[in-house]
């Protein structure tokens, strides 16, 4: 038996050589972090409930015609991936006021936009992830015209499908954070989803009562963390898919 190679460990996620060459597998932690990891905590159940999250909503974004990384859940908390040259950008796309945009812009939180606004930041823990314009993104080759155009695209018709789905379940979809990555077909390269959407990475509101289910209850100490987002599965319709622990330890 050998160990398999470490190739990263993240805030949230470690990555691990995958078994066959151009695969990874992501293994989901409970560890949470915000603010750039001056607050940390360790959640349990959180890797397993995002790992299980993310799967579902890759899987969906998938048969809609949105390319991805997705191949396959391997256990609880680790999912095989194809390995992608992570752009190093953070897609924020947004719907409704809060987070920095209420706060930087002196925004009133909870205000829907005119239409969903779609921002870049450099993914640069040091720089504390700056927001960065499509000039700055051509000029120090982070993408290309053309990468960034596709990148809108299908980060629109994210915003549109994820929208519709958790709507009819009763949840409001106010912002979320994906992120891209290239593979390569000989010399051509193509764009496609990667790394996770789960309730870490979107802010998502009880459309019924307002409340809260993503990790701004983490972030402002609201409590019942993971309760929320267990609350997400449930809607989804995938809490039947979750250990009786997880499923035991909430309800
Ligand atoms: N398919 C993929 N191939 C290669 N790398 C990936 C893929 N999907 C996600 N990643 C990268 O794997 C890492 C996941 O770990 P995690 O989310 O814990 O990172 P993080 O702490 O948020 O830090 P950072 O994203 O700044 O590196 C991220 O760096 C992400 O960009
Ligand atoms: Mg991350």
């Amino acid at each position: 038996m050998t160990r398999r190679k470490k190739l990263y460990e993240g805030k949230a996620k470690i990555l691990y050589e995958g078994p066959e060459p151009g695969t990874i597998i992501q293994y989901f932690k409970d560890d949470a972090t915000a603010f750039n990891a001056q607050k940390k905590a360790t959640l349990e159940g959180k890797g397993v409930l995002n790992n299980k999250i993310s799967e579902f909503i890759m899987t969906r974004l998938g048969a809609i015609g949105v390319t991805n990384h997705f191949i396959r859940r391997l256990s609880l908390r680790e999912q095989l991936v194809r390995e992608v040259e992570i752009i190093p950008l953070e897609v924020v796309c947004r719907n409704i006021v809060a987070g920095s945009l209420a706060t930087r812009l002196g925004q009133e939180e909870g205000a829907p936009l005119p239409r969903s606004i779609v921002e870049f930041y450099l993914k640069d823990d040091k720089l504390g992830d700056p927001m960065v314009t499509e000039e700055h993104i051509t000029a120090f080759n982070w993408a290309t015209t053309q990468e960034i155009d596709d990148i809108l695209a299908m980060t629109l018709r994210i915003n549109d499908f994820l929208s519709g789905m958790f709507g009819a379940v009763g949840i409001t979809l106010v912002d979320f954070k994906i992120e891209f990555g290239r593979v390569w077909e000989g010399e051509f390269s193509r764009v496609i989803l990667a790394d996770e959407i789960s309730p870490d990475s979107c802010r998502l509101w009880d459309t019924a009562t307002g409340n809260k289910l993503d990790k701004d209850r983490f972030r402002r100490d609201l409590g019942d963390v993971i309760e929320s987002y267990a609350e997400v599965a449930r809607r989804l319709g995938i809490m039947k898919d979750m250990p009786t622990v997880i499923q035991g330890g909430l309800h």
